[in-house]
């Protein structure tokens, strides 16, 4: 989500959009594909939320190979009313917003390379697709993700995308949910990520600390590391509600007057789940 160009690059329609040219994928992007995909299917169960899974199985996500979006889209499009289309990398913030207030998701055709597993600079078709695709068959979260797309067009007019960007960034990128009384993963930054899989719910480092919309709009967040604090959620109907119900404008008027908080600040009216030894990023 960044400002990059202000107009589309050639080839990409005037919504941003080209095609996703799925017989295009070698042997080897389907192998990579499937790697990646039987590593965090044999590790996520336990640990995500099960409408991950059952995301992942109505959708036939299972299938071997790069998902085809045209497939994938008819899929969701019966379920929640939601498509996946393909577009060439990072689009500007009010594009992305339109997609999402029109549930089309908009996904990174490339994929990274056999020697990348772990390492991506930018988000590639199976951090978008396998990340973020599965949540969007749960009616709520696909209500949640609209919301956030209409509240981006606002907040565009209203000079505030920084702070709302930061709540996408601690729900759907990096948000854990209780359930059960357990810690579970639902953000797509999170259950893409191998190693950031097991890191936010079992390493000592990071804080977790219980949602609260005004403060994740103050706090920053690290694009270099894993997290230093993750939020968690009561239920995604919660989650849904508090975007829908809050008024925002006179929330960000009230946030110019205060002082951003480091990503591994803990607030005495903090709901702390686990305090951080923040090791990881120690000097
Ligand atoms: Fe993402």
């Amino acid at each position: 989500m960044a400002h990059i160009h202000a107009r589309p690059p050639e080839g990409a329609a005037a919504d941003w959009t080209i095609p996703q040219d799925w017989s295009a994928y070698t042997p080897q992007d389907h192998g990579v594909w499937d790697r990646l995909f039987a590593r965090q299917a044999a590790m996520l169960p336990g640990r995500v939320v099960p409408e991950f899974l059952e995301g992942l199985d109505m959708l036939r996500m299972t299938k071997p190979g790069v998902p085809d979006f045209e497939e994938l889209s008819e899929r969701l499009m019966r379920r929640t009313g939601w498509q996946v289309v393909a577009v060439p990398g990072l689009v500007p913030d009010r594009v992305f917003f339109k997609h999402l207030a029109n549930r089309r998701f908009v996904a990174g055709r490339f994929i990274r390379t056999p020697e990348q597993l772990d390492y991506l600079e930018e988000p590639d078709v199976f951090h978008d697709v396998f990340g973020h695709v599965p949540l969007l068959a749960h009616p709520v979260f696909a209500d949640y993700m609209q919301a956030y797309g209409e509240g981006g067009l606002r907040a565009e007019r209203m000079g505030a995308i920084e702070r709302l960007a930061r709540l996408y960034w601690y729900t759907v990128e990096f948000g854990l949910i209780r359930q059960d009384g357990e810690l579970r993963l639902y953000g797509a930054g999170i259950v893409s990520s191998h190693g950031e899989s097991i890191f936010a719910l079992d390493d000592p480092s990071p804080n977790r600390l219980g949602f609260d919309l005004r403060r994740l709009m103050r706090t920053q967040y690290r694009i270099d590391d894993y997290q230093q604090s993750y939020f968690v959620i009561d239920s995604f109907e919660d989650l849904l509600r508090q975007t829908v119900e809050t008024d925002f404008a006179p929330l960000y008027r009230e946030l110019e007057g205060t002082d951003d908080l480091e990503a591994d600040a803990v607030l005495p009216e903090d709901r702390v789940y686990t305090l951080g030894t923040q090791e990881r990023t120690a000097p």
